[in-house]
């Protein structure tokens, strides 16, 4: 982005694709921070007298105009933050945007509506995803990539609009791939790996990479009980991926091959109901060993002496990765998991980056103050996909 800010960006439509996609209730944001980590590009840009056309996803919209995936509360979060009036397009290669887009004065601000109204956006089809980042290169002179959580999707607005216009990174897009390429690099030993959250097929992928690279993996959430029923525990009702089984059984082995310490849950909250996040209504949960969890529950959370276990093994990390939620933090009866990780990270000397959407917004939402970390990234899938050293169409496409 610099080098572009040399060569002079003054009175030229600057078309950054962000990551605008923040958690919504209803159309109240409930975390921010992604529109906070990318804000200081768009008001460098504007800043420099640019005419800025901001674009993000927001959700999974399924290809065509859906009011409850509007970025129009993100749009106006963004005009908070940088303290200055945004524009707002109701469409994204329509009369809106054009109209938008043509008013714009040097150093003002739009957001286009959500680039998945669009089929042409995430097409799997060459064409029709050419064809929709033709119209979107109609719009600007200058393309700058700074939505680092989309980094790893081969999309219109990522991968195929930076190869129709002069392009460059971002300062966000930058930062993170600065601070995750010396995760790929030399780390300070111990390194522990801390993986949570719900996908389990997902983050299998990365472990297979992590296994070379990490010294502990501390594995919570719900990609816990695929890897105890590999054990042969019953998991009850609990998130299960049978067909990752025989995969789990495999990192099981090679990590002790390799001599990589692999800790899973020694017990677990588990509740016969899945907890009401609307209303935060008290659970009905006990406290059980991980190899009792009885077949009518479900695990929600790491139970105390996982937390205490997994706060000890924390406690003389050099280097922290951690990924994913332990529990359903979204309750509070529930968050004591996560909430136990998050303060190990801050508690040992190690140098820490906390990664994806969900354990980023966990932090802040569960009161820590996000700067006691060493890195927060934005990107959730992206820096898995990052760390497992596969090549990113988003970055690929501003390298070349
Ligand atoms: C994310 O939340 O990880 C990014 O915004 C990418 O979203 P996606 O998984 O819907 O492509």
């Amino acid at each position: 982005i610099d080098d572009l800010a040399q060569e002079g960006v003054a009175g030229k439509r600057v078309f950054v694709r962000a990551d605008l996609n923040v958690p919504l209730d209803g159309t109240t944001i409930t975390d921010d921070g992604r529109i906070r980590a990318v804000a200081p590009t768009i008001a460098k840009l504007a800043g420099l007298g640019a005419k800025v056309i901001v674009a993000s996803h927001l959700g999974r919209p399924k290809g065509a105009p859906d009011p409850a995936f509007s970025l129009a509360p993100a749009a106006e979060r963004l005009g908070e933050i940088l303290g200055k009036d945004v524009a707002f397009a109701t469409d994204t290669v329509g009369e809106s945007a054009a109209s938008v887009v043509a008013g714009l004065a040097e150093g003002q601000v739009a957001v286009l509506e959500n680039l998945r109204f669009n089929a042409g956006e995430t097409s799997k089809d060459d064409a029709e995803r050419g064809a929709f980042a033709d119209r979107l290169a109609e719009l600007a002179d200058l393309y700058v990539g700074d939505g680092f959580g989309a980094v790893h999707r081969k999309h219109a607005s990522v991968y195929d609009l930076p190869g129709r216009l002069p392009h460059a990174a971002g300062d966000l897009i930058a930062a993170e791939v600065g601070v995750l390429k010396k995760l790929t690099q030399d780390v300070k030993r111990p390194y522990v790996v801390v993986l949570g959250g719900a996908k389990v097929s997902d983050k299998l992928a990365v472990i297979d990479n992590l296994l070379k690279k990490a010294d502990r993996i501390l594995v919570g959430g719900g990609m816990a009980y695929t890897f105890l029923a590999a054990k042969g525990h019953e998991v009850g009702i609990s998130l299960l991926q049978k067909d990752q089984i025989p995969v789990c059984l495999e990192y099981l082995a090679e990590a002790e091959k390799r001599g990589v310490e692999f800790v899973l849950p020694v017990d677990v909250l588990v509740s016969a109901e899945f907890p009401d996040l609307k209303t935060k209504a008290p659970a009905v949960c006990e406290v059980v060993a991980a190899d009792a969890i009885p077949a009518d529950k479900e695990g929600l959370d790491i139970g105390p002496k996982t937390r205490e276990l997994y706060a000890a093994k924390l406690a003389d990390a050099g280097t922290v990765f951690w990924n994913g939620p332990m529990g359903v933090f979204e309750h509070p009866d529930y968050a004591g998991g996560t909430k136990a990780v998050a303060q190990g990270l801050l508690d040992s000397p190690a140098f820490t980056v906390v990664g994806g959407g969900d354990s980023a917004a966990a932090v802040r939402l569960l009161g820590f103050d996000e700067n006691a970390f060493g890195h927060i990234s934005t990107g959730g899938g992206a820096s898995l996909e990052y760390l497992e050293g596969k090549t990113l169409p988003g970055l690929a496409a501003l390298e070349d």
